[in-house]
């Protein structure tokens, strides 16, 4: 194997080395739970089990209808509420994503393709051209029927009014009138043309890093099973998933993000600067 052990000793003597050079990271919601966003499956307090308050509320015929493009074109109301309630700029990033950063200004990080919606990454300050936002975010919008794009200040503006008017974008083109929709990727909808660089990536990757999925949805889960043999794999999360374990040089790290990411900066001797990042 690359590695000493299957421990966080051996990842870091292995960032240590120098042999680390691109570090490639896949991201998903439990990297934002501890910013105050619920993630999609977690028992309690998943957007999509349990009984969230948010999701119930909502009168879907089931949780993920919130994000199928079919049932956005018939009721967006349901979208419009909850990305009212998870709307950027009402959260602040996590020490996980200050160490996204941090392995950014060391120069170690390779590409960062994250799942989330949330913009954390961008907000915690990692360059543009290391971040692909995989299932999009609410960066840009535009219209489903003829893809005009729609103003961003006037959106944000009509999400944040929308717990109390109720009023759902249109496109403004004339005679269209079409739903506008976020650059979020729906169930039925493609991935970002970004997200195909991914397996080039990470066969040329030292490292791959996993933070905070399930791994359940595809093609995004399956990038984890591209890793070459001279690519170690190290899970964080709360609990194993995918593939992991099945591998010699596989770690698994079963504990809160933060806290694995906060002992790993300590063995590092990153720990201040990681704090710096955050609190920026
Ligand atoms: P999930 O909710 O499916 O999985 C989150 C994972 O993070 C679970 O395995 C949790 O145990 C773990 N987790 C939660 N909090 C954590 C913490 N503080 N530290 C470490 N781990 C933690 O979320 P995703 O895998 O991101 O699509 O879901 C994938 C996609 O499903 C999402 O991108 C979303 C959804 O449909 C869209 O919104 C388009």
């Amino acid at each position: 194997g690359i590695l000493e052990g299957n421990d966080l000793q051996a990842i870091s003597n292995y960032i240590k080395s120098g042999k680390c050079k691109n570090i490639t990271l896949m991201l998903g919601a439990g990297v934002s739970t501890a910013a105050g966003i619920p993630d999609f499956r977690s028992p309690g307090t998943g957007l999509y089990v349990g009984n969230f308050a948010n999701l119930a509320r909502l009168n879907l015929p089931y949780p993920e209808a919130v994000f199928e493009i079919n049932f956005f074109s018939s009721n967006p109301v349901p979208f419009y509420t909850l990305a009212n309630e998870l709307y950027p700029g009402k959260f602040r990033p996590t020490l996980t994503h200050a160490f996204i950063r941090l392995l950014s200004e060391h120069s170690l990080l390779s590409m960062c393709f994250t799942q989330n919606i949330d913009t954390l990454e961008r907000r915690v300050g990692v360059p543009e051209n290391k971040i692909v936002e995989a299932h999009g975010s609410f960066a840009s919008q535009r219209c489903i029927k003829c893809g005009t794009p729609f103003d961003s200040a006037k959106i944000k503006e009509m999400v944040l009014n929308f717990s109390k008017d109720k009023v759902v974008p249109r496109c403004e083109q004339k005679g269209c009138r079409g739903l506008v929709k976020h650059d979020i990727v729906f169930f039925g909808e493609a991935l970002p043309k970004a997200f195909g660089q991914a397996p080039g990536y990470i066969r040329n990757s030292d490292l791959l890093i996993v933070i905070g999925t399930s791994l359940t949805v595809h093609p995004f889960a399956s990038l984890a099973e591209i890793a070459p043999d001279t690519c170690p794999r190290v899970l964080i999360n709360m609990e194993t998933v995918g593939s992991f374990g099945e591998r010699e040089d596989d770690v698994i790290l079963l504990d809160k993000c933060d806290k694995v990411i906060k002992d790993l900066c300590k063995e590092l001797g990153w720990e201040e600067e990681l704090v710096k990042i955050w609190e920026e």
